[in-house]
């Protein structure tokens, strides 16, 4: 078996702790321990003078590389074109999208830097794996190098419509990139619908069937691969974790009330103002929730150089105070606003411990949250997933209650229906989603991306 080049923006080295260790990371070093490789990416600091050659730390059989980025790459790189403007463009946030040729120029000059970096490790047969937007032109990069080898590619941010991508000044070139692949992986096939309308419609590339594209000179596969988490570690997490002395803690301090859980990055994709604002209308039009449901929203900070993302926080701090104000009393806190991380032990135990589940981002690939809230359910008194279904999720867990998150009028209903909801109801729709969640587990996403990416012909499809 050829060996696993990883490659992605951050890279869980072993040395980082466990803390930055999420499902993604255990999964693809998993993949790495099989057969052996290489974790390439930037090592999550930036560095006046960066060194040329990349830190190696070496645990066998897997060998991680990685690169500082200067002040200036990482402006215009990470801050810059990554985040300010593919991630709001990916996301359907074009009035958000800044479109700097600069920033531009340094996503090219970091992605060009990279591929040189990782070529002189590489063997003729290592099968490499790029992961995500950041990286969107590292193969054809490689490729200029003369890599010949296998290269697939994951989005994990949702695709956008056609009309959408053409407003990126860059797009002909992005896609031209994304053809240099031999496989590229969509979360859901919305994602992969839209890249084919591009690529036939704007590109005027030919759908070949079976998955098969040709543009650009190329032939590659385009496909689904829903990416999910690690089913049975997180039940079995969240069984032992009602004992973990923060759960207790607020278990004990809830009392008889019930409480609603939202987790995500402070990111304006999360739509967590949405979702104040229609908890705030919920407790308006179901005043005898008014003291006894609380909704305890836990955002650890993100990007936070980013303006866009300094001026969502600030939003919140605004919102939550507002609502806060005007609803709480002496003893009760309508929203519990936190803007710090908790470790995985203790959020299974708050999914397992609230109510209801409350998954609404305005747009997003999958949202793991959405399956790990199921996952960590107690079988015999499962709560509710009320889910946007602008979240890739809402494509195989069509069991949660769905709703439009710009609508606070459609959400603050589903809340007061999650919250009136039998047992019965409850477990039929817990169980046809657990099914969702097996079957599209962590590894088997990594399974099913490796083994189509091995099974791509030695010199790609072309030479087929
Ligand atoms: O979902 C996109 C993503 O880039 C993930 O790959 C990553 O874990 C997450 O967002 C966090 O973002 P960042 O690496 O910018 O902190």
């Amino acid at each position: 078996m050829s060996r696993l080049v990883v490659v992605s923006n951050r890279v869980a080295v072993p040395d980082d702790g466990p803390a930055r260790a999420g499902g993604l990371a255990v999964a693809l070093r998993e993949a790495l321990q099989e057969n052996g490789g290489i974790w390439f990416g930037w090592s999550g600091k930036t560095a006046v003078r960066p060194a040329e050659e990349p830190a190696v730390t070496e645990a066998p059989p897997v060998t991680y590389a990685t690169l500082d980025l200067s002040r200036c790459d990482h402006q215009e790189y990470y801050n810059g074109f990554a985040n300010r403007t593919l991630w709001p463009l990916f996301h359907y946030r074009l009035d958000l999208a800044d479109f700097n040729r600069q920033d531009y120029t340094g996503y090219l000059r970091v992605n060009t830097h990279f591929a040189e970096k990782l070529q002189p490790l590489l063997r003729a047969t290592d099968d490499i794996w790029v992961h995500d937007y950041h990286l969107i032109p590292f193969a054809s990069e490689l490729r200029r190098l003369g890599v010949a080898n296998r290269i697939g590619f994951f989005l994990h941010t949702p695709f956008p419509a056609m009309e959408v991508f053409l407003a990126l000044p860059s797009h002909e070139r992005l896609a031209r990139s994304l053809c240099a692949y031999d496989v590229v992986g969509f979360q859901t096939m919305n994602d992969l619908r839209a890249f084919q309308d591009y690529i036939v419609h704007e590109q005027g590339g030919e759908f070949l069937g079976d998955n098969m594209l040709r543009a650009f000179g190329r032939t590659l596969r385009a496909e689904v691969y829903p990416i999910g988490i690690e089913v049975e570690a997180m039940q079995r997490t969240a069984a032992h974790a009602m004992q973990e002395p923060a759960v207790r803690r607020l278990i004990k301090h809830m009392g008889e009330r019930r409480l609603m859980i939202g987790v995500d990055r402070l990111d304006y994709s999360k739509g967590i103002p949405e979702r104040f604002r229609s908890f705030e209308r919920f407790l308006e039009k179901f005043p005898s929730h008014q003291g006894s449901v609380s909704l305890m929203q836990i955002a650890p900070v993100s990007r936070g150089e980013v303006p866009e993302y300094k001026a969502i926080r600030s939003e919140l701090e605004h919102l939550a105070g507002h609502i806060n104000g005007v609803y709480g009393e002496l003893d009760w806190m309508p929203i519990r606003y936190l803007n710090k991380g908790f470790p995985r032990e203790t959020l299974t135990g708050f999914y397992r411990a609230c109510r209801v589940g409350v998954v609404t981002p305005l747009r997003d690939g999958m949202n793991l949250v959405a399956k790990e809230y199921v996952a960590s359910q107690n079988p015999h008194e499962p709560g509710v997933l009320v889910l946007s279904r602008f979240a890739g999720a809402a494509r195989e867990l069509d069991a949660a209650v769905l709703v439009n998150p710009f609508d606070h009028e459609n959400v603050a209903d589903a809340l007061n229906r999650a919250l009136a909801m039998s047992l019965e109801e409850r477990t039929e729709r817990w169980e046809a989603m657990m099914q969702k969640v097996h079957d599209s587990s962590l590894d088997k996403w990594r399974e099913r991306f490796l083994s189509v990416l091995r099974a791509v012909p030695e010199g790609g499809y072309g030479a087929a």
